[in-house]
């Protein structure tokens, strides 16, 4: 652990943090009141989110040019930020698209019930993707917003998820035929702003990915307060995308519980969920970017704004420092072995064994069942860390 408050807490590039154009950038627009901020030009935010130690943004098209840009107009629009991309040296790890503001999409795009209207999706994916292998991104988030309901007959779901599957699809092959180094990741969310949202859970988009012609190319952007929207615990989303190979990306932010997307700074919120997630992220095999997509409340002038950016680094660097203290504490690691651990990394059933070994096998259940597990105590050592008493 650091010496002081201070010290050993600020992001570098190695950290690998990006941040959506989106999330600093949000005026405070909400469902009940107006913009209560400026806008913020791309290249501002890329070169405040430099200076504070991020290595990355990320952003929707119409982040950086109007809905109804010409291309002309686009390259307007993209010169700034590519400028500022080249002084800072900053990259774009990831794209995606927006498919949900214009009110032409109030029933969705890919999924919408009109056909012209999931065509125009496609449409405005497609040359999205052709500028986010431009600019180097590897990763294409799809976030499916308004893809959902709020009633019953209006949307034949099975109908809904084979166009969802076509749309894949046809972008995977054209990903591939373009020889673009770019993968998709979904982004579940149980509901918000549809009433119910398609491919509400991590769970839900890893059995939808298996269906696609190319599964491979399709992953997860999976994120903090989407999984807690829903009552999952968010750590073990990631824990089951990575075995299942799927964590292509990840939304870092806070939520407190099954209520509204709160979208708070990474840390706030559920504050023992986040060591969790920074335990999964840094030791369970991710190597992507550390992304946050969070909104600045609208109680925040800019200063608060750059002050819950920063912070969304900062804390997970703390939670980071805690959770390697955690591991690497001798009493932890005990209890790890007390707890047994270590043993559901061993096969049931030993290599060469058969199961009439296994059927002729002697065991007393009720001896074994007076043996606690040791998890309290396991637990309580994570909570001192987390707490700071520890470590
Ligand atoms: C939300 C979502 C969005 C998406 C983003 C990417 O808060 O509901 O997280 O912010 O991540 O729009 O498409
Ligand atoms: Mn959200
Ligand atoms: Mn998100």
């Amino acid at each position: 652990m650091a010496a002081t408050p201070d010290s050993g807490f600020t992001p570098t590039r190695d950290d690998r943090f990006s941040f959506g154009l989106w999330t600093v950038g949000w005026q405070g627009v909400d469902v009940f009141g107006t913009a209560i901020r400026p806008a913020m030009a791309p290249a501002d935010a890329i070169r405040r989110l430099s200076d504070l130690g991020a290595y990355g943004i990320t952003f929707h098209d119409n982040d950086v040019f109007p809905f109804d840009a010409d291309t002309v107009a686009k390259e307007a629009h993209l010169a700034p930020l590519r400028a500022a991309l080249e002084e800072t040296g900053l990259v774009v790890p990831m794209v995606t698209t927006n498919l949900f503001s214009h009110p032409v999409f109030r029933d969705g795009g890919f999924t919408n019930n009109d056909r012209d209207v999931r065509r125009f999706a496609l449409r405005k994916v497609l040359d999205n993707i052709d500028l986010a292998a431009e600019l180097g991104a590897r990763v294409f988030v799809a976030w499916g917003g308004r893809e959902g309901a709020e009633s019953g007959a209006a949307k034949d779901v099975k109908a809904a998820l084979d166009r969802y599957a076509e749309a894949f699809n046809l972008l995977g092959a054209y990903v591939l035929e373009q020889g673009y180094d770019l993968r998709f990741a979904i982004e579940p969310k149980p509901n918000e702003p549809r009433g119910d949202i398609l491919l509400p859970t991590v769970g839900h988009a890893l059995a939808f990915i298996n269906e696609l012609d190319h599964p491979e190319l399709v992953g997860l952007n999976p994120e903090v307060g989407h999984e807690e929207m829903a009552s999952l615990n968010y750590a073990h989303g990631l824990a089951q995308a990575l075995w299942h190979g799927k964590l292509f990306h990840i939304d870092l932010n806070g939520q407190h519980g099954p209520r509204y997307d709160q979208d708070l700074r990474f840390g706030a919120g559920n504050a023992r969920g986040a060591f969790w997630t920074v335990d999964i992220v840094e030791n369970g095999g991710y190597d992507g970017p550390r992304h946050f997509d969070y909104k600045p409340p609208r109680t925040e002038d800019l200063d608060g704004v750059w002050v819950s950016a920063e912070a969304c680094m900062r804390n997970y660097l703390i939670l980071r420092a805690k959770v390697r203290a955690f591991r690497a504490d001798p009493e932890v690691q005990q209890a790890l072995v007390d707890a047994r651990v270590d043993q559901l990394g061993v096969p049931t059933v030993a290599p060469g064994e058969t199961l009439a070994d296994l059927r002729a096998e002697s065991f007393d259940p009720e001896v074994a069942a007076r043996r606690g597990m040791g998890f309290e105590r396991l637990d309580q050592l994570a909570l001192e860390h987390l707490y700071g008493v520890r470590g």
